[in-house]
């Protein structure tokens, strides 16, 4: 089976996919179906999520790293475990995150969505459904390669090399040998430039509980898409 690192959403996925943004809107979307959410819905833009405001969503979501003017929340996990969602859609639209998510369920059979906080779960099911090949895809940080989700797709090339054999690509070598140089996630989170941001607004405290690994079993997976909305649900 082929195992592929894209460091950017490229499209075309002819298999499963897991999305990785772990700074921080996979990790949150985690969080938000521990939470009881009935769904994720990850809609296109900020209009479109502030459409979906009813009695029966939480519109969650950034720009620049601070929740947008109208919305519910932000896209903070800290914040989003603060609450119980159950009976709720949860609305989200991020940067790069929703995006790469989208971008994959355009072609991809199966969709996940991979964080340090879901890795062995996520890489378990991945090796589940996958036939030919599994994609892990890196959101990156607006069009460029990112250190924190390229860490964290060499963490879960780690568990599925551990599970069976696989051809690597130049993206799954370059993420593996990240992961193998450096133990500890709190590094290249941290000095990732999404990390640095996050610290520079005083959200700190997001980077190290996104880089605790493997403490959920909850892995977000691709329900299907309507009207351009992609649903995800607990898996
Ligand atoms: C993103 O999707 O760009 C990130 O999740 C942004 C963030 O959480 O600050």
């Amino acid at each position: 089976m082929r195992l592929r690192v894209d460091l950017l959403p490229h499209g075309e996925y002819p298999d499963t996919v897991i999305v990785v943004d772990v700074l921080r809107a996979t990790t949150t979307a985690t969080v938000f179906l521990e939470h009881h959410a009935d769904r994720l819905l990850f809609s296109g833009s900020i209009e479109e999520s502030l459409d979906l405001k009813s009695e029966n969503t939480i519109v969650a979501g950034e720009r620049g790293g601070l929740a947008v003017a109208g919305f519910d929340l932000g896209n903070s996990p800290i914040e989003a475990g603060t609450g119980s969602y159950a009976g709720k859609t949860v609305v989200m639209n991020t940067t790069n995150g929703t995006y790469a998510a989208r971008v994959a369920s355009e072609s991809a059979k199966h969709v996940l969505l991979g964080a340090l906080r879901n890795a062995h779960a996520a890489a378990r099911k991945a090796k589940s459904l996958a036939v030919e090949e599994i994609a892990i895809v890196c959101s990156g940080e607006r069009g460029r390669a990112s250190l924190d989700d390229t860490y964290t797709a060499g963490v879960l090339c780690e568990y599925l090399l551990a599970m069976g054999e696989f051809t690597l690509n130049d993206g799954a070598r370059i993420a593996l040998t990240l992961r193998r140089q450096v133990g500890d996630p709190i590094e290249p989170l941290s000095s990732s430039s999404g990390g640095m941001s996050l610290e520079s607004k005083g959200l700190g405290e997001d980077i190290r509980f996104c880089a605790r690994i493997s403490e959920s079993t909850i892995v977000p997976t691709l329900q299907g898409s309507t009207d351009g909305q992609v649903i995800f649900v607990s898996g």
